[in-house]
């Protein structure tokens, strides 16, 4: 059967066992619940190796009274399909990045995508604890979806088929870019073309050509083996990815109150295990790309990477529209509280 059909037959199926009460509650007492935790990344990444100790945590604390099945690497849905799955209930847990929710009709996430917005890791978790996560995580409810925490990811480089020194380098180039307006506006910013693409399409997308570039953490590139089909990489770092880890609202408002606090619990440690090993793997993973010499990665001075700045800083004004200049505003009071 093919993906489109596939998914349809299986979302239909989902919508008729929510329909008759069997989304949340197994058929029978001593049946484990089930909860489908579907990514679209490699196991070895922050987000796969978080969404495994979360797995493990959740079983041993409620003694298998839950089952999590992790499907990682768009194995059971690609960035949109899976979150069409999670609203019909066909999953109960995803961990999109937070650049992918403007689709949903929340475009107030695109805030993280705003280049050389969070300056380090340490910030972007103190905005993701504060008033501003707590805001953006409720407006999900109305689309029937809680969000449960933030994990990290690391900060994003360009890479491409030709050597990027310079902002200009990237002018006329076809880059894949996850399917934020930010994102495009970034693209924009660099004269380059900006093509949405989902993740599990993106290392064919640059082998065939269809794009010739895109944007990613050094630990995407190098699961993903990126780094095969991309002779040059440039440590811009600027901007950041991270996640969002969610769930459908009627699963988990209809758990036992007992399951579902052990389950948050699980969740807070798998939370500070993914904060703890982004960085480290981001960094394990920019020295094997370097080790591979299948792509060049050039290091920028201080002084290179103002240019880039320079370029992109710009597009801050331009998306306050889409994003809300209040949110922004905030986030630059917090900067400059946190610098005092
Ligand atoms: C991407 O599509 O580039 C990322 O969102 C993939 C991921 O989940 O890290």
């Amino acid at each position: 059967m093919n993906r489109p059909l596939m998914l349809r037959v299986q979302l239909a199926a989902a919508a008729l066992a929510a329909a008759a009460g069997l989304a949340v509650c197994p058929a029978r007492a001593d049946e484990p619940i089930v909860i489908k935790f579907s990514h679209v990344v490699a196991a070895n990444t922050p987000k796969g190796r978080a969404a495994e100790r979360f797995k493990q945590l959740a079983e041993e604390r409620t003694k298998g009274r839950v089952k999590v099945e992790v499907y990682p690497n768009s194995t059971l849905y690609k960035d949109k399909e899976e979150l069409e799955a999670l609203q019909l209930g066909s999953v109960q847990m995803l961990a999109p990045s937070l650049a992918k929710f403007g689709p949903l009709g929340v475009k107030q996430f695109e805030v993280f995508d705003i280049p050389y917005m969070f300056p380090t890791a340490e910030f972007l978790e103190r905005i993701e604890e504060g008033p501003v996560g707590k805001k953006l995580m409720a407006s999900l409810e109305s689309k029937g979806i809680t969000g449960l925490a933030f994990w990290d990811n690391g900060f994003k480089v360009f890479s491409a088929n030709r050597p990027l020194n310079v902002p200009g380098d990237l002018k006329g180039v076809k880059m894949r870019i996850q399917s934020s307006k930010v994102l495009e506006a970034e693209m924009r910013a660099l004269d380059a073309i900006p093509q949405v693409m989902a993740f599990g399409d993106v290392y064919q997308g640059l082998q065939t050509g269809v794009v010739d570039g895109t944007e990613n953490p050094w630990s995407n590139m190098y699961t993903q083996k990126m780094h095969e089909v991309q002779k040059y990489a440039v440590d811009t770092y600027h901007g950041y990815l991270g996640y969002a880890v969610i769930v459908n609202s009627k699963f988990w408002n209809g758990l036992p109150a007992d399951i579902r606090t052990t389950l948050e619990g699980a969740m807070k440690d798998a939370t500070t295990y993914d904060h703890e090993i982004a960085r480290k793997d981001n960094d394990e993973a920019m020295a094997a790309i370097e080790k591979s010499g299948r792509t060049q990665v050039i290091h920028l001075t201080p002084q290179q990477r103002e240019a880039w700045i320079k370029v992109l800083t710009p597009v801050r004004n331009e998306v306050a529209g889409r994003v809300g200049s209040d949110i922004i505003d905030q986030i630059v009071r917090e900067q400059s509280a946190a610098k005092h």
